[in-house]
């Protein structure tokens, strides 16, 4: 099987939103899928329905990424020469609002070590793998959240500043490698997820224009990995943020921000 532009797809944080929806994209593309998620029977669920629909192979990871040796486990997957995956899209992230010290150390740490450690850890077990068979592909899912401060999230967006600076870095050494393996990093701005819900995050008053389909955000992340981006910002309005956060200083960002949030829970 595996008859897509990629032969074999792991996806982290398959069993919903932004995940849920790459695995469906690729299926459809003929791209066999390792779908990686806590939540084992949605996972099956979409693994049934993908092998029917789209005669894919789907196999099925239970594992939660903020456990050391759930994280171990799917990077000893990522990194085997057996049924190599060509693709892995490190998707799975979680946000949680609030402010720094009232949220708690362990939401804290939990956006770190999901939205950090286990990311590098993955890109590492993949690159590893990757830079011996000379190819291969590599999403890493940011945020427009990564290019500022964000009082009320200060964590989730460090988190994705981290990210996209890891994702660009290392890009720039595979280009100086000439390697052709590639990596992008998708920085998505407000996508229809169960994200939101699952952080506590406000959401009132963002008018409707801001926000995309994960379908949406999913092609253009895939087109944008296929033409050897290493930078993905979806959608004109989180391009023009994305760049005048670069004009405005990050103390004046993090006023303005705060100032923003406001007017969306009003
Ligand atoms: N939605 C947005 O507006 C938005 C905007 C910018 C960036 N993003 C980023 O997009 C990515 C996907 O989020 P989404 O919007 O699709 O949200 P979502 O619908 O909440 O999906 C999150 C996925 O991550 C998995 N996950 C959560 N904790 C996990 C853990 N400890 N171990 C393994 N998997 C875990 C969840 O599955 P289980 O619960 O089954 O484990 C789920 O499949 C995230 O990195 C997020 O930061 C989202």
């Amino acid at each position: 099987m595996g008859t897509g532009k990629w032969s074999r797809a792991l996806v982290t944080g398959a069993s919903s939103g932004i995940g849920k929806a790459f695995a469906e994209a690729l299926a459809r593309q003929g791209t066999d899928l390792v779908v990686v998620a806590r939540d084992e029977a949605r996972l099956g669920e979409l693994a049934a329905r993908l092998e029917h629909d789209a005669g894919v192979g789907v196999e099925v990871i239970g594992a939660d990424l903020t456990v050391v040796e759930d994280l171990a486990r799917v990077a000893a997957r990522t990194a085997a020469g057996t049924d190599p995956c060509d693709l892995v899209v490190n998707n799975a992230g979680l946000g949680v609002s609030g402010s720094f010290v009232d949220a708690g150390h362990e939401a804290a740490m939990a956006q770190v070590d999901l939205n950090v450690r286990a990311l590098v850890r993955l890109t590492h077990a993949a690159l590893s793998r990757m830079r011996t068979s000379g190819e291969g592909g590599i999403l890493n899912v940011s945020s427009t959240a990564g290019f500022f401060p964000s009082p009320g999230g200060a964590v989730y967006s460090a988190s994705k500043a981290f990210v996209i600076n890891f994702g660009l870095g290392v890009a720039e050494e595979l280009r100086m490698q000439d390697s052709a393996v590639r990596i992008c990093t998708l920085c998505p701005g407000f996508t229809r997820t169960e994200f939101q819900a699952r952080g506590g995050f406000v959401t009132d008053g963002i008018p409707g224009f801001l926000w995309h389909d994960a379908d949406i955000v999913v092609r253009e992340a895939l087109t944008a990995l296929g033409t050897g981006r290493t930078l993905c910002v979806p959608g004109v309005h989180n391009r023009v943020g994305a760049m005048a956060a670069q004009a405005v200083p990050r103390t004046v960002q993090a006023r303005l921000i705060a100032g923003m949030s406001r007017g969306f829970r009003a």
